[in-house]
């Protein structure tokens, strides 16, 4: 798969289809006419010279990482990485969250936007500031071929969480989680969906939270600062606290 473009507009619809309720409805406009128009203006490689409304070309995309990265040239950088993130990406701090498994398009997507100071935090933005796109990809392919290791849900809060994740709440037009994020929460590799097992439920629900409130992602398109972002800011601000709380739990002991 040399580009990101096709996979990315087409498992998005077919998501939104299957997902039991539909994100059609939300404010704004279909994901994808959005995702094509906003990358062009907001993806931090574009060339300079690129028409900042084009909306008929086909979107810039963050170069496919598995094509061009090395697990064992990666696998020699993320020692810098496991202080926080934890051997082979698996932390034990709740704060930092698990690398290992993740999809390498996504890590790839979120070390360029920390280095393009999109998605801000202190920590990554020094992280990210010296890295190369060699090194992002290296690291990216090191960390997706990472096994989760497991652990536990909080047996008070997962029964919620499961009933939320694999059947949203119609009532407020949640569609279920598992459609994008999976039925073991392996997410969508290819086409950059995280994954979501094994993840510490504090760092879930802070993400939860940073896109309700929109400070997920900072500059003028925030909210469309990746192809797929929207579909996450429209969907956290439909969930209650409680809400959060409990599929963060349960999305904690997936594996
Ligand atoms: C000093 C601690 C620290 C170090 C060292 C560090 N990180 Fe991070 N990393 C964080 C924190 C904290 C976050 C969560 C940021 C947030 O809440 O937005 C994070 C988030 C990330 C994310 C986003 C994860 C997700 O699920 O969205 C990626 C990818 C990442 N780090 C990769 C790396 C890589 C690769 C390295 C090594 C080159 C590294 N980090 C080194 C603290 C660190
Ligand atoms: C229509 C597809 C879709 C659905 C449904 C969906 N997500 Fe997501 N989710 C995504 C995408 C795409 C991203 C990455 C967004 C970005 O680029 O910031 C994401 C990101 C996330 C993240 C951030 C992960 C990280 O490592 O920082 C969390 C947490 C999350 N989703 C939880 C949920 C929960 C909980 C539900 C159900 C209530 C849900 N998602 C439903 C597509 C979806």
């Amino acid at each position: 798969m040399a580009k990101r473009s096709a996979l990315l507009i087409v498992p998005t619809l077919a998501a939104l289809v299957a997902a039991p309720v539909a994100l059609a409805a939300a404010p704004p406009a279909a994901p994808a006419a959005h995702t094509a128009a906003a990358q062009t203006a907001t993806a931090p490689q574009a060339a300079p010279t690129a028409a900042p409304v084009a909306s008929s070309g086909p979107p810039i995309v963050t170069p496919d990482p598995y094509s061009d990265g090395s697990v064992q040239a990666g696998a020699a950088k993320a020692t810098m990485c496991f202080a926080c993130h934890g051997p082979d990406g698996n932390s034990v701090s709740p704060v930092f969250p698990r690398l290992a498994g993740q999809s390498a398009v996504y890590i790839a997507e979120q070390l360029r936007l920390f280095r393009g100071g999109i998605r801000q935090n202190p920590m990554m933005t020094a992280m990210a500031a010296g890295l190369s796109d060699q090194d992002i990809d290296n690291l990216a392919v090191f960390f997706a071929a990472q096994t989760p290791s497991g652990l536990e849900a909080d047996p008070t809060l997962w029964k919620a969480g499961q009933a939320l994740y694999l059947s949203g709440d119609r009532k407020h037009d949640v569609p279920a989680c598992v459609a994008c994020h999976g039925p073991t929460g392996q997410g969508n590799p290819a086409a950059g969906y995280p994954a979501l097992r094994a993840q510490q439920s504090a760092y879930v629900v802070t993400q939860l939270q940073s896109y309700a409130n929109g400070t997920r992602y900072s500059g003028p398109h925030a909210e469309t600062a990746t192809p797929n972002s929207i579909m996450m800011f429209t969907i956290a601000k439909r969930l209650s606290p409680a809400q959060m709380q409990a599929v963060a739990s349960y999305v904690q002991g997936l594996r």
